[in-house]
């Protein structure tokens, strides 16, 4: 039997109260906000370096859905998929009183917050789904990396951006909706998500008392999400599709890393590379010029493990080149966009030096991966080393 017996209420007054939302329930609602309001942070308001908090919390967000599945197959009365799960024709008779100011009150959810509770729970797990496919196919991290695309990866992030502009909607109207019923209902619905408590006076609806089988439950639940951390980190130890395994050739970083870093192969196309081999006498304005046999086995190198041969989204966005600056990294329209926000003073200092010092903010610029949890601007006002 579910707890539904009313009992006095504390300092003795006459109000009865039923127990109506169970301590997991409201753990998994309180949980879920902690989470989905850091995602939604992190996600829309956070820098790039940010990202493992925001994975984080989706990792959370995955977890309690997790629980709340299963609670809602074997929790309590009040916890069950079942006990609120209504017919498209009562939440609309539903929707129809509200309007004429006529609508019943109900213990539980009623019709139209059931509705509220499964579309963010749908909400909620595609995002999750479209976010792992935009974390293995453009960061190469995570289970699917190793079958995930750029492109896939892309298109996905598209969608995972449109599902979180979704999901402040719903919080928005779900708000929204907690306020109304608070003040139709006459009772303070966030506390009663705490206290899980209501008054006994609102009628019980659609009794269909069933016990928690709260061991099995939980225990199923922890199985869960141990399998899938399991699954998760196995998988994400795979190497990313596309993504360079090998470290850069000695002689490579031996010829071109004295000016500059020696830039990842990946950073350019064939064409691009076989051209600034082509004119090394006048690079950039200096003379670079190496013997014919290196400029041969340099090209070789540079053109076989370049952009097109590698799927990382450094190879990607950099492809597209400047017309008038063909051969330039920093001078493609990606590049400036995206460090538009730096100032020069930050480029110009000692940790950093140039533009084209990757290596000084992003730590893995000579694996060519540019992760975004590898970025790390040094503090241009910090005293340099003497
Ligand atoms: C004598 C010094 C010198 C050597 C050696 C040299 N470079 Fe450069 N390189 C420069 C200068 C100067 C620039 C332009 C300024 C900058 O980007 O730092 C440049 C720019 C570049 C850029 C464009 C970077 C950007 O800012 O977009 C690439 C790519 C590049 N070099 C590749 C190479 C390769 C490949 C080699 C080896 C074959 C090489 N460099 C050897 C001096 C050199
Ligand atoms: C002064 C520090 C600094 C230097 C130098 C620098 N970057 Fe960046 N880079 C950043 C920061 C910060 C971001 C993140 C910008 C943002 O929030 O969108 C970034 C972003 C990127 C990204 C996109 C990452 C993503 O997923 O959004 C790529 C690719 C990249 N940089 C490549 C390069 C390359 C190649 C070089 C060298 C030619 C370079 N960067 C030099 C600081 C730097």
């Amino acid at each position: 039997m579910a707890r539904q017996q009313a009992h006095p209420a504390k300092g003795g007054g006459e109000r009865q109260t039923v127990t109506v939302w169970d301590p997991v329930v409201r753990l998994f609602h309180w949980g879920l906000v902690l989470a989905v309001a850091t995602a939604l942070a992190t996600g829309f308001l956070a820098p790039e370096n940010w990202l493992d908090v925001h994975l984080a919390a989706g990792a959370a967000v995955a977890a309690l859905l997790v629980l709340r599945l299963v609670w809602g197959l074997a929790g309590p009365s009040h916890a069950r998929f079942r006990a609120f799960a209504y017919r498209p024709g009562e939440t609309l008779a539903y929707a129809r009183s509200l309007v004429a100011g006529a609508a019943p009150h109900y213990r539980g959810h009623n019709p139209l917050g059931a509705l509220m509770v499964f579309a963010l729970l749908g909400l909620l797990a595609a995002l999750v789904v479209s976010g792992l496919v935009d974390l293995g196919g453009v960061e190469k991290r995570g289970p699917l990396a190793a079958f995930t695309s750029f492109a896939t990866g892309r298109s996905f992030g598209e969608i995972h951006e449109f599902l979180a502009f979704a999901a402040l909607g719903l919080v928005a109207l779900h708000l929204a909706g907690v306020a109304f019923s608070s003040r139709h209902e006459g009772i303070n619905l966030p506390r009663a998500m705490v206290t899980g408590e209501k008054p006994a006076r609102v009628p019980a609806d659609r009794p269909r008392p069933a016990a928690a089988r709260t061991v099995p439950a939980l225990g199923l639940v922890a199985v869960f999400v141990a399998a899938g951390a399991g699954a998760t980190a196995a998988l994400a130890g795979l190497p990313g599709l596309g993504v360079p395994q090998e470290p850069l050739d000695a002689i490579y970083k031996r010829e071109c890393g004295d000016c500059h870093i020696a830039f990842h192969p990946s950073l350019a196309n064939a064409a691009d590379w076989a051209a600034m081999m082509a004119g090394l006498d006048r690079h950039f304005g200096e003379d670079a010029s190496l013997p014919p046999e290196t400029v041969a086995t340099l090209t070789a190198y540079l053109t076989t493990h370049a952009a097109e041969a590698v799927d990382t989204k450094a190879a990607n966005w950099l492809r597209r080149r400047d017309a008038a600056e063909p051969l330039s990294i920093t001078a493609t329209p990606f590049w400036k966009r995206r460090h538009a926000d730096i100032p020069d003073a930050v480029f110009g200092s000692r940790a950093v030096g140039a533009r084209s010092a990757c290596g000084a903010c992003h730590r893995d610029a000579e694996t060519g991966l540019f992760a975004d949890a590898a970025i790390a601007v040094p503090d241009p006002s910090s005293q340099p080393k003497e």
